[in-house]
């Protein structure tokens, strides 16, 4: 997820506790192979240490998806476990330069894309792509199209683009797409996301639809430990929660060293300080720090009043 799931945030989760496989957030591979490489290519390095993490790619240009389809199969980012292409972001820019959702109504460009990936990719690893339920609405030709390119997997945000995240997931949708696999490419794992809160509604969702995976992106903001089967999140205490805040904060600072603004702390300051007496004030307080430091410091300062 976007200036969500940074390595820095891969770590905190997985000294929670990990999934079996993180993604990145979504690199544009247009940018990668212009000036603005060296800033961009930070969102996909990542330390020797993190197995388990699939590239998450986007963009225009099916030549750039080769390029750094074949660089990214060939290590020059670090080791990745798999590549998948985002076609599913409904951001209004995006769709309007024609990228991600946008290609559900651009079959030819996202065909394109597929198989200059999986060229780019030489077998070396596995391809995936990330969507939506259709553009306007429900369509399943689109998944259909998708399960003919023989995916190793496919990822259903079960909405539509239109749809955004306002309305509830519609789940019953992996009953018709998981018969479309089994019909048409039945090697192709499925993986179902949306508003999945925990681990036991996700093995459940699994059972039901008989598919293959669960996917979950915005159940961390409500418990970092979401991944477990038994989260402690509910009785963490206020010092718990601040010393793991205090902990992403100094790794924040140390990997990013101001090349990301550090207001993209506040979301995880929602996540951690909560649910505990003055949590509401404190949080409004720490959110409105100007810089990691100042943020830090009201941390330290809050800890050793404890
Ligand atoms: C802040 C934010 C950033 C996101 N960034 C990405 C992204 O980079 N790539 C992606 O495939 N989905 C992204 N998503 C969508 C989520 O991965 C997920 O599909 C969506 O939130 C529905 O699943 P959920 O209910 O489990 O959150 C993002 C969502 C949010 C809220």
């Amino acid at each position: 997820m976007d200036d969500v799931t940074d390595r820095v945030f891969r770590d905190i989760i997985n000294k929670c506790y990990p999934p079996n496989l993180y993604f990145t957030e979504f690199v544009n591979v247009d940018g990668l192979v212009s000036k603005g490489r060296e800033t961009l290519r930070k969102k996909l390095d990542h330390p020797k240490t993190e197995k388990n993490l699939v590239a998450q790619i986007w963009g225009l240009n099916p030549l750039n998806f080769y390029q750094i389809a074949k660089e990214i199969a060939d290590n020059e980012f670090g080791k990745f476990l798999g590549v998948d292409l985002n076609m599913g972001c409904p951001d209004k820019v995006v769709v309007k330069n024609g990228a991600c959702s946008a290609l559900i109504n651009n079959r030819e460009l996202a065909k394109d894309i597929i198989e200059a990936t999986r060229k780019g990719l030489k077998g070396k690893l596995p391809l995936s792509v990330k969507t939506r339920l259709g553009f306007n609405k429900l369509d399943y030709s689109w998944i259909e199209f998708l399960l003919n390119q023989k995916l190793d997997m496919l990822i259903v945000h079960a909405r539509t683009r239109t749809e955004m995240s306002k309305v509830p997931a519609r789940w019953d949708s992996f009953k018709t797409i998981k018969e479309l696999r089994d019909k048409i490419s039945p090697n192709t794992l499925i993986v179902g996301n949306g508003d999945i809160l925990n681990y036991q509604k996700a093995l459940e969702l699994i059972e039901e639809y008989k598919i293959d995976g669960a996917m979950i992106g915005r159940g961390v903001f409500q418990d970092p430990f979401v991944f477990s089967k038994k989260s402690p999140w509910e009785s963490y205490t206020k010092k718990q929660k601040l010393d793991l805040l205090k902990t992403h904060v100094e790794l924040f600072k140390k990997t990013w060293n101001d090349s990301r603004p550090s207001n993209i702390l506040n979301k995880f300051c929602k996540i951690y300080i909560n649910n505990f007496d003055g949590s509401k004030q404190l949080r409004e307080d720490l959110m409105n720090s100007k810089s990691s430091d100042e943020l830090l410091f009201k941390i330290n300062k809050q800890i050793d009043l404890i």
